[in-house]
């Protein structure tokens, strides 16, 4: 297939460009820069050999997203591209709703036209709200802050446009918590900003870009006290969008929902002290109070993406470290301008 990746420069989209790449597929970029570095497609392009086609705007933008589906043969979306930051979302919830939907919009609108039919979107376990701990996909969805409802919003969006055009093939990927980075170390996550994300922020401590790990909390109901989540390494998860997509091209439901997580949680300091072994010394942090909006526990039950894509998590927590620390202490400022 000839895929158009949305945010194929970010982080997760990254990494999938390369999966699809391995898979024998084609690959088409269109991300604005907002929150990656263009550096990266030299990277991909290093990495695979090919020539990446990148086309750089903004896909709110109505008429360049038609035009780029007028002018290319695309034969399936994966729509990563969007705004992402919880806190950010609730001081500028305008932004949030206006991108984040306007994108999504667009981008439905072109396939239609043009007779794309295959989609695979960039969901999250925030769509559980408050209750995310063995989350099953049947649950109800809703959302605490506007980021989430983003979210939410969107996957019910593709689902009435499922039930209205039935011809349409569209897979909802709930994702949980993306780490780690390429076992090559030239591609993983590059935070614009202090991170917001407790891995990238263990990884700026360890190579000295932070004084010290904050842990938000330690007197949660969980066995450590500190915040639970399903970590799971993203080139999974890129493997994940390519079963997914494989999956649209023979499925004769219009549209899926598939958590991709491993169903195992891992504590914050869990998680610090796996990457303490992979750095090899220990780690300042300190314990403050609890971060608003956290829930106390959140991993998945993958065993309907396990059953009906063939698809589990192979990665360790060892390795998600490991990698992520390749990527970082080989580019300690990120990517490059
Ligand atoms: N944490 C710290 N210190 C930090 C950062 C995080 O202690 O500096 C803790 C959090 O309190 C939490 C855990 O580390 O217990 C993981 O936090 P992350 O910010 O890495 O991830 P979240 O689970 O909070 O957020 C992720 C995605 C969001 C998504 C959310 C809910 O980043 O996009 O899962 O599914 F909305």
């Amino acid at each position: 297939m000839r895929v158009l990746v949305s945010g194929g420069a970010g982080y997760i989209g990254s990494h999938t460009v390369l999966a699809l790449v391995a898979a024998g597929h084609d690959v088409v970029v269109v991300d604005d820069f907002s929150n990656a570095k263009p550096t990266v497609v030299g990277r991909l392009e290093a990495l695979t050999g090919r020539h990446i086609p990148v086309h750089a705007f903004d896909l709110t933008d109505i008429d360049k997203t038609e035009h780029l589906f007028a002018t290319d043969t695309i034969d399936a979306v994966i729509h990563f591209a969007g705004y992402k930051a919880v806190g950010e979302s609730v001081q500028k919830p305008l932004d949030y709703y206006q991108n984040n939907l306007g994108s999504t919009f667009s981008l439905v609108r072109a396939m239609q036209k043009h007779d794309v039919d295959k989609l695979v979107f960039s969901s999250s376990a925030t769509v559980y709200g408050t209750d995310q701990a063995g989350a099953t996909e049947d649950r109800p969805t809703f959302a605490t802050n506007p980021y989430g409802w983003t979210k939410v919003m969107q996957e019910q969006i593709l689902r009435d446009i499922a039930v209205a055009d039935p011809e349409m093939r569209i897979a909802l990927l709930r994702y949980f918590n993306p780490v780690g980075a390429h076992p090559s170390g030239t591609i993983g996550e590059d935070p614009s900003d202090v991170p917001n994300n407790l891995m990238p922020y263990i990884a700026q401590v360890a190579v000295g870009r932070r004084e010290k790990l904050q842990v938000f909390g330690d007197d949660y109901d969980t066995p450590d006290g500190t915040g639970v989540r399903d970590y799971i390494h993203v080139e999974d998860l890129a493997a994940g969008h390519v079963a997914a997509l494989e999956k649209l091209a023979v499925t004769d439901e219009p549209i899926s929902t598939w958590n991709l997580g491993s169903g195992r949680g891992t504590s914050v300091l869990e998680l610090l002290h796996a990457f303490e072994k992979a750095v090899g010394r220990e780690l300042p942090y300190e314990v403050v109070g609890r971060r608003a909006g956290d829930v106390a526990t959140s991993y998945a039950d993958p065993s309907k993406a396990n059953a009906e894509l063939g698809w589990s998590t192979q990665k360790t927590v060892e390795e998600m470290c490991a990698d992520t620390w390749r990527w970082q202490s080989q580019n300690p400022d990120g990517y490059p301008d």
